[in-house]
This record gives C-alpha cells, structure tokens and sequence, in this order.
C-alpha cells in the first residue's frame, strides 16, 4: 500500500490532489466521490455580488483554453450560508479561494470566511487590485506581502497564497508572500492570452485578452514551482496543465508538495480520480511508500551549481 497523505503546514490532506478554483463545483459530486479527494477548493468568491466579464467567456486553444471568466460571485453572504454547508458531509477539507479588489477588502473577506468548515483560505492574489491601478497584487513585491499580512492579520486559518506566472521573477513574489506570513504558495494562475479569429478579426475573447490554461502552459509553470521551492520554505502546491498522474508527478519532482487540477476536469469531469490513481500506480511501480518522498526528488547532476541553474533561467 502506498502513503499518499502530504501535510501543506498544519493541514493533513489524504492525498496531495485538489481542483483548482473556479474549474470545480459541488455538482462534480455526479461524477465522482467527492471524498476521495485531498482537499476541495472553490471557486473564487467576492466580498460583493459580481457579474463577471462579457461573452465569449471561453475559447478552445492548441493544448489548453483561453478564458475571461472575470470572477461572476453571489458574494460572500451567500458562500457562508449556502456554499460552506454543501461541504459538510465531503470528507476533505475545504479551501475557500477569494478575491478582492483591495488589501483591506481581503482581509475583511478573509475574516468573514474563518468560520467551522473552512479549513483554508486561498487567496487568489492574482486579481487586480483597485489601489494599483489594477495591476495584480501578485506582480509586485511590496503589494503582495502587504496584501498577505493584512489578511494574516485579520484570519483564523492558515492562508495559501495564489501567485500569477504574468511576473519576471517570480521566486520573488514567492518569498514576498512568505514574508508576508502565507503558510503555503499555490503556484500558479492562468498566462496571460489573446486569439483571434482571422475569419472576423475579432478577439475570440469578448474581454479581448484572457488567461491561458492547460498542457500548453506546463512546462512554464513546472519551471517556477522548481523556481518558488527553492526559494521559500513554505510548501509549494503546483497547478498548471495536469492532467495524469505522471503530469502530477513531474511537479512532486520540481518541489510541490500537492497539486490542483483545472482545465481537465473540463474534459473528463472525473479527472482528478485519475490523477490520484495516475500518482499511486507510478509509486507502486517505482517502489515509493509514500508520495511524500517524491517532493523535490527531481535529479540533477550534482555538477550543476546554483549559478549555473541561474545562469540558465536567464538565457533559456
Ligand atoms: C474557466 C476557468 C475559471 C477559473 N477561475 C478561477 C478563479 O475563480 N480563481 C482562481 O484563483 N483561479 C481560477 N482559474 C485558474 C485555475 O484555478 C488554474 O490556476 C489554471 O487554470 C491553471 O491550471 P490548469 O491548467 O490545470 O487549468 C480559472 C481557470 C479556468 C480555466
């Protein structure tokens, strides 16, 4: 039998799958036990009630979508009176993933969202912030360690915060939001994107540019969980175009100690199943007792030196 239960800080989770926000909601029930998962993770929720973004809201891309969803929310009213309840009798913990225009507003919302039944708070510090002139908290150091320590300051459970890959350098953000006090990093959100339709020459999008997810963007995200887990202490849960196990192996290797799942499940609804089955036939094929030891496991030539590995994220 194989261990498959990880530890993100204080939290023991049975296994390290979980969906990412806004790819999962309770009605997924329908196509699998909801229980076997490690952890659930909702959809980003809003201090108020949102609409969201103008249509088309989606489009299909080589390897992976394009969306605008903009975070449509009936706020957070509802989420703790109609939302939380519905998890109650699933097995895994839940992690509440919110959004909020400014430090204050997250924090106030974090707050509200440290109520019995949340066992984490996901701070989805990707989204603009209003006192930036929208540019994400998460694309400045300064923003997302005082973002993070607000919300800190104001929760009762432990908080991970979601980093975006729109940055330059991004094990410094990382190390901002431990700064900060986050007691786990989700690494990552969508790329920025854009399509057009040469036919109309319009945007495929109606929001124009929209955040890029799927296989396409892997390769890219696996190298800043590599990036981010060297740079903090903190754990790393890796997100980005998983969709096996050995998918999700490959960011065990690179340093996460779970991982999220979004834009497969949109292809087979019962694709974390898979990756958690994916994950525990790879360890009994390689004799690995727990999934745990794969964390970092990733093999490199002893040669290669930090300032070689530094020397390499600046040229490709
Ligand atoms: C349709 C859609 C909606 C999303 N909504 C949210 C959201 O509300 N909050 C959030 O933090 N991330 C959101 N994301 C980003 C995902 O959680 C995830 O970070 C991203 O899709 C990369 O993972 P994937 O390649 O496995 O889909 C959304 C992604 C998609 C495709």
């Amino acid at each position: 039998m194989v261990d498959l239960t990880v530890s993100i800080g204080a939290l023991k989770l049975k296994n390290p799958v979980m969906p990412a926000s806004g790819c999962f909601a309770h009605e997924y029930a329908d196509a699998m036990d909801l229980s076997r998962l490690g952890a659930v993770v909702t959809k980003s929720v809003t201090p108020k009630r949102r609409i969201g973004n103008p249509v088309p809201r989606v489009c299909e891309t080589d390897s992976g979508m394009l969306n605008s969803i903009g975070i449509p929310s009936s706020g957070l009213l509802y989420y703790v009176d109609k939302i939380v309840p519905r998890y109650k009798a699933v097995a895994a913990p839940l992690v509440a993933s919110v959004s909020a225009d400014t430090a204050d507003e997250f924090a106030a919302a974090c707050e509200a969202l440290s109520v019995p039944g949340v066992a984490a708070i996901e701070a989805n510090i990707s989204c603009p912030n209003l006192e930036a002139d929208g540019r994400a908290f998460a694309m400045s150091t300064h923003d997302t360690e005082r973002a993070i320590a607000e919300i800190k300051r104001h929760s009762r459970v432990p908080i991970w915060a979601k980093l975006t890959p729109n940055v330059t350098d991004i094990a410094e953000i990382a190390r901002a939001a431990e700064a900060g006090g986050a007691d786990a990093l989700v690494v990552a959100n969508t790329l920025l994107g854009m399509a057009i339709d040469p036919e109309t020459r319009k945007p495929k999008l109606g929001n124009v540019m929209g955040g890029l997810s799927g296989p396409a963007i892997r390769p890219v995200i696996v190298r800043m969980v590599f990036q981010c887990a060297r740079a903090v202490k903190i754990p790393v849960i890796g997100c980005g175009g998983i969709m096996t196990g050995e998918d999700a192996v490959e960011y065990l290797l690179a340093g996460a100690a779970a991982v999220q799942v979004g834009t497969a499940s949109f292809l087979d609804p019962a694709a974390m199943i898979g990756v958690i089955d994916g994950l525990r036939e790879y360890c009994e094929r390689h004799g690995i007792e727990r999934v745990a030891e794969l964390t970092g496991a990733l093999r490199i030539d002893a040669g290669l030196s930090d300032r070689w590995l530094r020397l390499a994220q600046q040229s490709g």
